[in-house]
């Protein structure tokens, strides 16, 4: 099932805040969740990607949440998927029976259909191959346009450029970790099992290309579900932020429109923002905040905006 886009992209508004918003904020303030970084190394790491704003580190949290969900769901819904981490978690710890992940980025799509149905042939290559520059120039420079090779292409390119950028424009890093240059970050081995582990549950995802926003409207009365919501956030000021996606605007007041209509419980990922705080008091979510270090290493917190009251 492919989803075809149909919204109209448009940034959100950064007016200043209105005094009646300011007056919301202050008679609501945002319980903290976790004042406690998570090291990520203490979370299994499940995705071949090294993606951009990825949520490996609030897994910890996604986990709670879906364990004190009664009735258990069946199926995590995904509708920005990124590099996935989140439905692979929810998967393969049995939270639920099955994932439908979704993006709108045809490349990182092309990859996940790659990953579930030619798994194989996919680590196969993973392992056999070399990340000399030369290799890696190879691979990038060459116009074949398989599918299999374009998925090849755009997992190379988000191990090897910097922050696991696969948008346009994005730099291959020179040193890699320790100086150990691009090889530091293509781990053959690790990725090739992430991948056919992955393939080994297969049928328990599906992945389709296209527009979140359509999909939470398609699936708002699917009461056995869950949501996830992590989309694309290019707050003011955050130029830096619209070079890690191709897509990087959605209209973030009709996602809340939309997800105002669903019927599963929900959880909505954003950076900390007085406008995505208004967007969900107006609502009537449910807001906390966790702590988390941006990829400058500081510490900041992260909205978590849900359908059901976060106990710590
Ligand atoms: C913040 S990232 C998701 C990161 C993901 N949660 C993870 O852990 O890797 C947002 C994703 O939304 C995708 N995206 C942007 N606009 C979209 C749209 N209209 N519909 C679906 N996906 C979209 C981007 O391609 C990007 O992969």
């Amino acid at each position: 099932m492919t989803l075809i886009p149909t919204k109209t992209e448009e940034s959100i508004s950064q007016a200043p805040l209105s005094h009646s918003q300011t007056n919301r904020r202050q008679s609501h303030p945002i319980p903290i969740l976790s004042n406690k970084v998570v090291n990520v190394a203490s979370v299994p790491q499940r995705s071949p990607l090294r993606y951009p704003g990825g949520k490996t580190w609030l897994v910890p949290q996604i986990r709670k949440w879906l364990a004190k969900l009664d009735p258990r769901p069946e199926l995590f819904i995904e509708p920005f998927a990124g590099g996935g981490i989140a439905s692979l978690t929810a998967v393969m710890d049995g939270y639920v029976d099955r994932a439908l992940l979704c993006d709108r980025d045809p490349e990182l799509s092309n990859l996940w259909r790659c990953i579930l149905n030619d798994t194989d042939r996919l680590a196969q290559q993973v392992e056999s191959f070399s990340p000399t520059p030369d290799n890696v120039r190879a691979v990038f420079d060459d116009d074949n346009t398989s599918d299999f090779e374009s998925a090849f292409r755009t997992l190379l390119r988000n191990r090897v450029n910097r922050g696991g950028i696969i948008a346009k424009g994005a730099s291959t890093m020179n040193k890699g970790e320790n100086g150990n240059g691009l090889a530091s970050r293509w781990y053959a081995k690790t990725l090739a099992t992430r991948i056919r582990t992955i393939g080994s549950y297969a049928k328990h995802f599906e992945y389709v290309r296209g527009d979140g926003i359509d999909l939470v409207e398609r699936y708002q009365d699917r009461q056995s579900a869950v949501f996830f919501i992590d989309p694309p956030y290019t707050a003011a000021g955050k130029r830096a932020g619209k070079r890690l996606y191709t897509f990087n605007e959605i209209d973030h007041e009709s996602l809340f429109e939309r997800v105002s209509a669903v019927k599963a419980p929900f959880m909505m990922t954003y950076d900390e923002n007085d406008e995505v705080i208004d967007m969900a008091l107006r609502r009537g979510f449910h807001l906390s905040r966790v702590a988390m270090k941006n990829s400058h290493h500081t510490v900041m917190y992260e909205l978590l905006i849900t359908s059901q009251k976060l106990s710590p």
